[in-house]
């Protein structure tokens, strides 16, 4: 066995990409002739032995005894070099081929150094940030045994009801085809057979963000146009960048679960985008396909198997179904040993058959995992990624011998800091921000009073607390609570209150049809904002919120998501002004949950609306203006930046040619500070209705005070492509105006002409 593999390791030494070349392995090709279909079907499976977040409900059973015989492809939710030694011995002793197993794992945002939600991370606007963040993921997660992730989750999000909003890069996908393609090149490295990068994942395919009013699993009805303009990019960015699989999502599209569609799992995925690696069904999504009202088991499994999907999470339909399904003329062998085939050329890609145990040295998690450096990296990025929403009166940065009472339901909670799907990860390592504020300036008074219970609604709480205490409702009554806190509050210099979603109030089946921080929280900003101190909100959410009430008090307003496990310290050296803020956000923050979707990129429409009053006959709500209370790309700083001098280099763009926009900024404000520089272009006439402007570029500079850069922005025409009716990926001649700014909020500075 491990002779006939060392010729493969040497092909990939040589840097040979086998597998792109569209070439057949011819070890793999010779192990698929050994194979029988029952030993095929095995690998087509994915188990958990437990251990991993039961989002279905089905859980695997006898995991050990599927494995010898050899009914198992892969395995997750399982961790540990010993462990995961003793499963890949399961499958390489006991078994007739000794074919060794893909072990996954849902490494979201970190493995055991957490860094902040994705939605968080994608606020940085800093790619090489983000595939650093994912490179240490993936040093941390094989080095305890894991070499496949289930990460990263780009699926397009613009209604923030939606709770898994928090697991991708927000609403565009300009943006969103950039953090794709970092994350998978951050996880995958140039060479998969080194044991610190493991195969990435691309989901959920597809466009499970734009579930029907945001409710999870919830069916999406989308046009061709749409799809392909605005939803799909990120996914196609991560396939080109060669991410090794894919997962299927949950929802319908055009009536069928994506797990079973044809349409989307070959015909686009395969025969137009030309992917490559394996796709695995999202948990149990295959056997929901039941409840979806497609058939029953052995229907809906060759229906997936049919429709292109090569591995079947947890469900063990494949398992159970697909030789019947042979037998009786619903399948075929031909396609089950090309779902098989995928399967070993991706264990062949790790180099799993030279060596099996290769994810199994047990001197790695001591060496590896949650090191310092990995933990000051996570602090670096949950400062980057903290958004400051709103500035009043000079009162930021803080000075460190303040007098500070930090008040609020978050300010001493390790348990809300990681944010949702971090299961690798441990609460009980992370630092608060009572704990952070201590840290960085030892000489500030700081006094601690939870003030208010996240929420005191115990139904509530209770469904919150699945996965552990991130709702804790205090003994004692409400008013007990505030009153504490109002004594600290008076007596202090400065207030921070530490408030917002607790962390498992978004992620997976987290919906929610109100985006306001709830009640007992706001009561509780009420109230500290009318003892007339300085109040600086540090805003906890895992998706955009509602605060247009909070918009309008006389406060500061830094939204820092849940920055992960060096939340505390992340926060005190922005607060204290080690770091300035620099986040901007990636999906528009709504002025009512009646206003979503909303988003920057959206049309004019024929009777656009001219003004934000009300103007009958136009596309104008009678009650709140169209625009969203916090625009996409908005984010404050300590300092100020200022544009000018925005101009194109030409009047004209030739087909085939290109030419630059460049603008001057300028720190005119009294820090050192980083600016995201962000070009959106609008194409003005065209053979479908335009957006209004799209994100096409950007930059993130640093400026020291009084400091100028000019920065310049080269586009082409492929910048100017879209999809048209006939899905042809197309530029065409006319006129585009063009925004040089710090946010989607901007006017348009010229316009050049494409001929
Ligand atoms: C989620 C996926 C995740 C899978 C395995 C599902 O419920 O939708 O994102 O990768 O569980 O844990």
């Amino acid at each position: 066995m491990r002779k006939i593999y060392v010729s493969i390791s040497l092909i990939l030494c040589l840097g040979i990409s086998v597998l792109n070349a569209q070439e057949r392995i011819p070890e793999v090709e010779e192990l698929l002739k050994k194979m029988t279909l029952e030993e095929k079907i095995g690998q087509l499976n994915l188990l958990t032995p437990g251990g991993a977040v039961a989002t279905g409900s089905v859980v695997s059973k006898n995991v050990e005894d599927k494995i010898k015989a050899g009914n198992v492809g892969g395995l997750f939710g399982v961790s540990g070099p010993e462990k995961i030694r003793i499963a890949q011995e399961y499958a390489v002793n006991d078994t007739r081929l000794g074919i060794p197993l893909l072990i996954g794992s849902d490494v979201i945002h970190g493995y055991k150094t957490t860094f902040p939600i994705p939605l968080g991370t994608a606020s940085s606007w800093d790619m090489d940030m983000i595939k650093h963040a994912a490179e240490i993921a993936a040093k941390e997660a094989t080095a305890d045994g894991i070499n496949w992730n289930f990460s990263p989750m780009v699926d397009i999000a613009r209604d923030p009801r939606w709770g898994r909003i928090a697991e991708g890069a927000g609403e565009d996908p300009y943006l969103g085809s950039q953090i794709a393609k970092a994350m998978v090149e951050g996880y995958q490295g140039t060479d998969l057979t080194q044991p610190q990068t493991m195969l990435a994942t691309v989901k959920h395919f597809a466009l499970y963000g734009a579930s029907e009013a945001g409710r999870d699993y919830n069916t999406t009805d989308m046009s061709r146009i749409k799809m392909y303009n605005e939803y799909l990019p990120p996914y196609k960015a991560a396939i080109d960048a060669g991410v090794a699989s894919v997962m299927s999502s949950f929802n319908d599209i055009d009536g069928i679960p994506a797990s079973g569609n044809k349409w989307l799992l070959t015909d686009l995925l395969r025969d137009q985008w030309n992917f490559k690696g394996f796709v695995v069904s999202d948990y149990t999504s295959v056997n929901e396909m039941i409840a979806h009202g497609l058939g029953d088991l052995q229907a809906v499994s060759a229906l997936a198997l049919n429709a292109g999907l090569d591995m079947d999470m947890v469900g063990e339909g494949f398992l159970t179904t697909l030789k019947k399904s042979v037998d009786e003329g619903k399948v075929s062998e031909e396609d089950i040993t090309t779902a098989c085939r995928r399967i070993l050329e991706a264990k062949h890609k790790l180099g799993l058959f030279e060596d099996a145990y290769r994810y199994s040295d047990e001197s790695r998690p001591e060496t590896d995992i949650l090191t310092q450096e990995n933990r000051d990296f996570a602090r670096e990025v949950a400062a980057h990624s903290f958004v400051l929403l709103k500035k009043q009166d000079n009162i930021l940065p803080l000075k460190k011998n303040a007098k500070i009472a930090l008040i609020g339901p978050l300010g001493d909670s390790r348990n809300n800091m990681l944010g949702t799907w971090a299961p690798t990860g441990d609460p009980t390592l992370s630092v608060s921000v009572l704990e952070g504020l201590k840290n960085v300036a030892p000489d500030a008074n700081i006094v601690f009073s939870k003030g208010a219970n996240v929420s005191n609604d115990t139904a509530f709480a209770k469904k919150i607390n699945v996965f552990g205490e991130r709702i804790e409702i205090s003994k004692e009554a409400p008013e007990v609570l505030l009153k504490t806190a109002l004594t600290q509050a008076k007596n202090a210099d400065i207030i921070v209150a530490a408030i917002g979603e607790a962390s498992e109030m978004t992620g997976e089946a987290a919906s929610r049809t109100e985006l306001t921080i709830p009640e007992s929280q706001k009561q509780l900003l009420r109230e500290l904002v009318r003892t007339g101190k300085p109040v600086v909100a540090v805003l906890f959410s895992g998706r955009p919120l509602n605060i247009s009430e909070e918009m309008e008090m006389p406060i500061n307003i830094l939204q820092v998501w849940h920055p992960g496990v060096e939340a505390g310290n992340a926060i005190a050296d922005v607060l204290f002004g080690n770091y300035t803020p620099s986040g901007k956000l990636t999906a528009s923050w709504p002025r009512s949950v009646g206003q979503i979707p909303v988003y920057y990129s959206m049309k004019n429409t024929g009777r656009p609306s001219s003004s934000v009053d009300f103007e009958k006959f136009k596309s104008d709500y009678l009650d709140s203006p169209n625009t969203p209370l916090l625009p996409f790309g908005h984010g404050l700083s300590y300092t100020e930046f200022s544009y000018s001098n925005v101009k194109a280099s030409a009047k004209t763009l030739n087909l085939g040619g290109n030419l630059t926009i460049s603008a001057t900024i300028k720190n005119t404000g009294n820090f050192d500070g980083e600016e995201v520089v962000q070009l959106y272009l609008h194409d003005m006439v065209r053979s479908i209705t335009p957006p209004m402007k799209e994100l096409k570029s950007f930059q993130k500079i640093m400026l020291k005070k009084g400091e100028s850069k000019t920065v310049t922005f080269e586009i082409s025409e492929d910048d100017l492509k879209f999809y048209n009716s006939q899905l042809e990926f197309v530029a065409e001649p006319g006129e585009f105006e063009f925004f040089v700014g710090g946010s989607s909020d901007i006017k348009a500075s010229g316009t050049f002409v494409l001929e």
